[in-house]
């Protein structure tokens, strides 16, 4: 059919789609041929990025910035572009040779997207959702901030409507606790999780839950790092009291997880000693945290 696209041409129109066999390298040399091109750029030649919302951004060696992806290895990083009009906001991302708004930075068009994160691509939109839209867009008074994710983590991401909503990582029963210690998970840890703001109170975070302990169903016991957010415990509270079972086997947790760092989760919700849940969404991110080049 004339001017419908081809399945193909859809799977192509996003980073995460076009990026599907992209590495480290190959996105390492196209970044640092760019930044080149443009600190030898005319003046009178500088290129103009144009916001969803209009607004035009001249984009010059000052308002880039490498982002580092995994903060254990200095090669994975992103050019990212900054807005100096918004408090040095990301607002653009450097990837396959062009510049990507954020919020196509976190679309595909592959509506079969496999959730789990293994491509470059997908690490990149992981750090995304955790550092740029959790971290300094959604970020509420009494949420937990979550650290880089390193490369090798269990994780997925939740695609809905073509949009990347979500995200949870897990750390694995007998991996190391940080590359410092020779210290092992005793159990299996629900690391960190996160939804967009537009899609909670839809169930995700049920589901998240529900998938965790169902993965990991052999396990006589599962954690959740410690601490619990007001809103995770508030997911537990539902979870927990529709399936009884479960009600002894989660535990809030403090790495490595061994019998004297955790606390039983339903314990806890029955004795009503859990956070409050802020819900003042016009906080809008967390501004007094450093901005991205800082990190
Ligand atoms: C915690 C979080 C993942 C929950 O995700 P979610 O998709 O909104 O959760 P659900 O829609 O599955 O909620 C299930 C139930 O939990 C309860 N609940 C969830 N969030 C709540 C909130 N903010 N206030 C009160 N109850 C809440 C409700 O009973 C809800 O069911 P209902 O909507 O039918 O009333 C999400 O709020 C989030 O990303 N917060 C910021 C990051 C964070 O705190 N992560 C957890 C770290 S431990």
């Amino acid at each position: 059919m004339e001017g419908c696209p081809t399945q193909t041409e859809r799977a192509m129109s996003y980073p995460v789609d076009i990026l599907a066999n992209g590495d480290w390298d190959t996105l390492k040399q196209s970044s640092e041929a760019y930044l080149s091109r443009l600190r030898n750029r005319d003046k009178a030649a500088t290129e103009i990025f144009r916001l969803i919302n209009g607004e035009k951004l001249a984009v010059t060696p000052s308002t880039v910035t490498f982002l580092h992806v995994h903060r254990e290895d200095n090669e994975h990083r992103v050019l990212g572009l900054l807005n100096p009009q918004d408090n040095q906001a990301v607002v653009a991302v450097y990837l396959g040779e062009r510049w990507w708004v954020l919020d196509d930075a976190l679309r595909t068009s592959n509506d079969a997207r496999r959730e789990l994160v293994q491509s470059v691509a997908e690490q990149i939109v992981l750090y995304l959702l955790n550092r740029i839209i959790y971290r300094r867009r959604e970020f509420l008074p009494g949420n937990i901030l979550f650290l880089h994710h390193p490369a090798n983590q269990f994780a997925k991401i939740f695609w809905k409507n073509g949009e990347a909503v979500g995200f949870y990582t897990v750390k694995q029963k007998g991996s190391l606790c940080t590359d410092c210690t020779s210290q092992c998970y005793q159990l299996p840890v629900l690391d960190t999780l996160f939804v967009r703001q537009s899609y909670q109170r839809q169930g995700i975070g049920l589901k998240i839950l529900h998938e965790f302990c169902s993965i990991f169903s052999g396990d006589e016991a599962v954690g959740i790092s410690r601490p619990i957010s007001g809103a995770m415990y508030k997911v537990c509270s539902k979870y927990l009291y529709s399936r009884p079972h479960e009600q002894e086997r989660v535990w809030e947790v403090e790495a490595p997880g061994d019998w004297s760092q955790r606390v039983n989760v339903w314990l806890q919700i029955q004795m009503g000693a859990i956070p409050s849940v802020i819900t003042d969404t016009t906080a809008g991110g967390n501004p007094s945290l450093p901005s991205p080049e800082e990190e």
